[in-house]
C-alpha cells in the first residue's frame, strides 16, 4: 500500500497554491509599464488644463466679482426667513457639502448635496445637468422653495440696501434699476448678475493636491523607492485595479475623476421614492430654461453654445447621473445622488454586484472582485483626499 503522506503533502501544496492566488500572494508593489504610467498621468492633478473660458459669463475670471460672489454665497439675507445661505447646504469645512442624504434648508430637496469644489469644469450643473452654467445654476436654489425660498425682485432690494453689495455691483456692472419699477428684464438681468458673481468665486474653489498626485510624480520621476515611501503596497495595488480590472476609469477619469458625463450605474432608490429619470429629463429642462447659454442674459454676443445645442438627448440617459469626483471623498459621505450609501464599501460592494437598474440599463458590469480587492480599491481611493485648508479651499476668512 502507498502511503497517504505524499498525496497529503500535495493537497495542502495545492490547497495553499489555490490561498495565495487568492490573496494575489506574493504582492510586491506594481511596476507600471508604459501605458499605465500614460494613464496615471492623466489622472494627475498637474495635467488639469486652465479652466474653460466662460464667455456666456463677463465677469466670470473678475477678482472683484468672486469677493462679490464669496459674500453673497455666505449671505443668509438671501433668503425668505434670513437663515439660509448656500452654505448651510455647502458646507466648506465639508468640502462644500452637508452631511445629509439630501439636502435641507426651508424644506428638503429632492437630492444629495454634490460638492462645488472643481464643478467650474463641468459643462451641466446639477445631478442631472438641467443647468449648462455655474452661473445660471445659481440662481435655481434662490428661488427654490426647500431652498433659499426668496425671489428676484428681494435680491435686488437686497443689493440696493446694502453699501457694500451697490458699490460692488455698480462697479462691476453700472447703475441698479429702480427698486419699484416693473421693468422686468432690469430685474432679471440684475438676478443673472448676482449669479454670474457667485459663479466667479465658485470658479475659485479648486482641488489641492492629495498624496496620489505625489506618487504620481514618483512615478514620472521613475523613482521607485519614493513610490515606496508614499504609497503602501494596498493602495498601489488598489490603484492597479482602479485603472485596470475594475474599470472605474470608464467613467471617473481625469484630474478630478470625472468625464463629467452622465451614466446608468443601477443605484437604487430609497423604499418611496420614485425611480428619479435623471438626466433624460434634465436635458429637456436644460433646453427649455429661461438662463441658460442661448438666453437672452448670456454675455456671448455669438452664443458659443455647441455643448447646449449638440447635448444628448437619448433614452441611455434614462436614470444617468452626472459622474462625480473622486477626489476628497473623506467629508462628503452619504454617496450617490440620494445618499443611498453611507460608506465607501457599501459603494464598493454596489459596483461589484452591479444590480439590475430599476429604469433603464446599469452600465456598469459585476466585478466579482474578492475582499481583499475590495479593501485595497478603498485604499487607493482613501490617497485622493487632501488637506482641508490650502489655498483655494478656505474661503471664509
Ligand atoms: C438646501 C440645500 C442647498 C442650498 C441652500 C444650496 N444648494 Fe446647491 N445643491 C444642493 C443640492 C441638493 C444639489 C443637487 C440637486 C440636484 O442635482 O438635483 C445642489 C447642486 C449644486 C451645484 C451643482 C454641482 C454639481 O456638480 O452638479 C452647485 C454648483 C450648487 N449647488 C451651488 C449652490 C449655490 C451657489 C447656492 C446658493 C445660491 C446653493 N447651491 C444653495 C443643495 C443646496
Ligand atoms: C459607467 C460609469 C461608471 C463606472 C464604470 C464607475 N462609476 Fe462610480 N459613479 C458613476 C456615476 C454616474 C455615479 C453617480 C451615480 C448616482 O448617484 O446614482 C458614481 C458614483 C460613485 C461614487 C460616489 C461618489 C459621491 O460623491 O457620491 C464613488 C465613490 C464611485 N462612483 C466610485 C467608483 C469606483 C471605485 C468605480 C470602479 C469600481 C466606479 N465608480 C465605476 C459612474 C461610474
Amino acid at each position: 500500500m502507498r502511503s497517504i503522506v505524499p498525496r497529503l503533502a500535495f493537497v495542502i501544496a495545492a490547497a495553499f497554491l489555490v490561498y495565495a492566488a487568492w490573496l494575489r500572494w506574493p504582492a510586491g508593489p506594481p511596476e507600471w509599464s508604459e501605458t499605465e504610467v500614460q494613464e496615471l498621468r492623466s489622472l494627475w492633478l498637474e495635467s488639469l488644463p486652465a479652466l474653460p473660458p466662460q464667455p456666456s459669463n463677463a465677469v466670470a475670471d473678475n477678482p472683484v466679482a468672486a469677493e462679490f460672489g464669496r459674500l453673497l454665497f455666505f449671505d443668509s439675507r438671501l433668503s425668505g426667513n434670513g437663515g439660509i445661505s448656500c452654505a448651510t447646504c455647502h458646507q466648506p469645512e465639508r468640502r462644500f457639502t452637508d452631511g445629509l442624504q439630501k439636502g435641507q434648508a426651508i424644506g428638503t430637496t429632492d437630492r444629495h448635496t454634490p460638492s462645488i469644489v472643481g464643478s467650474a469644469y463641468s459643462p451641466w450643473q446639477f445631478w442631472d445637468g438641467r443647468r449648462d452654467s455655474l452661473w445660471a445654476q445659481a440662481l435655481a436654489p434662490l428661488e427654490d422653495a426647500n431652498e433659499h425660498a426668496t425671489d428676484r425682485t428681494e435680491v435686488l432690494k437686497l443689493i440696493a440696501a446694502d453699501e457694500l453689495y451697490r458699490t460692488s455691483y455698480e462697479s462691476l456692472f453700472g447703475a441698479l434699476p429702480d427698486t419699484t419699477g416693473g421693468d422686468a428684464i432690469a430685474v432679471n438681468t440684475v438676478f443673472a448678475n448676482v449669479g454670474k458673481s457667485i459663479a466667479a468665486f465658485e470658479r475659485t474653489v479648486m482641488p489641492t493636491a492629495a498624496r496620489f498626485d505625489d506618487y504620481v510624480q514618483a512615478v514620472v520621476d521613475g523613482d521607485v523607492e519614493n513610490q515606496r515611501k508614499i504609497f503602501s503596497v494596498d493602495e498601489a495595488l488598489g490603484l492597479r485595479l482602479f485603472i485596470g480590472v475594475a474599470n472605474c476609469t470608464q467613467c471617473h477619469n481625469g484630474p478630478l475623476f470625472t468625464n463629467h458625463e452622465f451614466h446608468n450605474t443601477g443605484v437604487i432608490s430609497f423604499p418611496g421614492d420614485a425611480p428619479d429619470k435623471a438626466r433624460v429629463a434634465g436635458v429637456r429642462e436644460v433646453l427649455l430654461a429661461e438662463f441658460n447659454c442661448l438666453s437672452a442674459y448670456s454675455d456671448d454676443p455669438e452664443r458659443r453654445c455647441d455643448e447646449l445645442l449638440f447635448a444628448r438627448k437619448d433614452v441611455s440617459l434614462i436614470g444617468a447621473f452626472k459622474t462625480p469626483s473622486l477626489r476628497n471623498l473623506e467629508n462628503t459621505a452619504p454617496f450617490m445622488h440620494k445618499g443611498q450609501l453611507a460608506t465607501i464599501s457599501e459603494v464598493l460592494d454596489h459596483y461589484n454586484d452591479a444590480p439590475a437598474a430599476m429604469i433603464g440599463h446599469n452600465e456598469a458590469k459585476p466585478l466579482g472582485l474578492n475582499t481583499q480587492e475590495l479593501r485595497r480599491l478603498e485604499a487607493f481611493l482613501a490617497t485622493l483626499n487632501a488637506p482641508l485648508t490650502q489655498a483655494g479651499e478656505s474661503p471664509v476668512r
